[in-house]
């Protein structure tokens, strides 16, 4: 595939030339086992940016540093400019860099309004009452979906009974209304279907159209990383093996450094050596 022949809408103003987010020389260990050895990457606001790797490359390690349920062993984060040290997810929530896990962290029993407010509900009258202000949250749902592309008529619909791409795009609006400047998607297509993959990948374009927010993208899907990104970082073993923007980058060199950055030919000769039987 040819990178250079894809699509990819305009950027809203100049591109930024400061990164929201800085990782420089992060280590992380667990005992003796070193997870990131040193790690640094930028990423800029109104990007997609890839961040690709094997199991067991350390990405997930990667994001629960930035998203504060781990400390770092030794480098630094930067947001914004300003070196942060998170203590909780809550205080990356509040620094701006919004999370969207796997399990997305719906309540499948739970409309889609009252799953977008969750813990952070709408109020009508004094306060001390808690009458609900359901229209205002039904409204409010149903149009922040509405802008990154759900196709969605019934804020009141459960969950549950919502397709794999809408889940995702009710966490990723959510995330964004309630202040994401950085969204972290963790593997957003891996459990979904084709037509569903294409949803989500259509919504994160969306979302980089407005031009604001900056977006890591974790997978571990070449094509899918190809299609949507700007910048890839490819993590091998807690090492950084390759980097660089969509110019940067040919095809080839993509599809080397997902397979860890073996040469092709190297793989080539592993599989000719296992057919002989060694
Ligand atoms: N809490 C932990 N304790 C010990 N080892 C861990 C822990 N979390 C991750 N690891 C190890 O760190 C390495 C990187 O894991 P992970 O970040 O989950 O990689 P990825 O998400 O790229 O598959 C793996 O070898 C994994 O076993
Ligand atoms: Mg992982």
């Amino acid at each position: 595939m040819n990178l250079q022949s894809i699509p990819v809408a305009e950027k809203a103003g100049a591109a930024a030339s400061r990164p929201i987010i800085r990782v420089e020389a992060v280590e992380k260990a667990f005992g003796a086992f070193r997870a990131l050895k040193g790690v640094s990457l930028d990423v800029y606001p109104g990007e997609v940016h890839a961040l690709l790797g094997d199991n067991g490359a350390g990405k997930s390690t990667l994001i629960r540093i930035l998203s504060g349920f781990f400390r770092q062993t030794a480098g630094r984060l930067l947001v914004d400019g300003r070196e942060a040290h998170f203590r909780s997810p809550r205080d990356a929530t509040e620094a701006g860099v919004g999370t969207v896990y796997q399990d997305l962290a719906l309540n499948p029993l739970l409309t889609v309004s009252r799953n977008f407010f969750m813990g952070r509900e709408l109020t009508v009258g004094p306060e001390f009452l808690g009458i609900l202000d359901m229209e205002q949250m039904d409204r409010i749902a149903l149009a922040e979906m509405r802008k990154i592309g759900a196709n969605l008529t019934d804020p009141r619909q459960k969950v549950g009974t919502m397709s794999g791409g809408q889940r995702q795009t009710l966490a990723i609006a959510r995330a964004i209304y309630f202040g994401a400047k950085v969204l972290i998607l963790d593997e957003p297509t891996s459990a979904l279907g084709q037509k569903q993959q294409l949803e989500v990948l259509k919504t994160i374009m969306r979302v980089r159209a407005r031009g604001d927010i900056a977006i890591i993208f974790i997978t571990h899907n070449e094509i899918h990383s190809k299609l949507v990104a700007d910048r890839f970082t490819f993590l091998s073993l807690g090492e950084v093996i390759g980097s660089g923007t969509r110019e940067d980058l040919e095809g080839e060199d993509i599809r080397r450094l997902m397979a860890g950055g073996a040469e092709i030919n190297d793989l080539a000769r592993e599989l000719q050596a296992a057919a002989l039987g060694a």
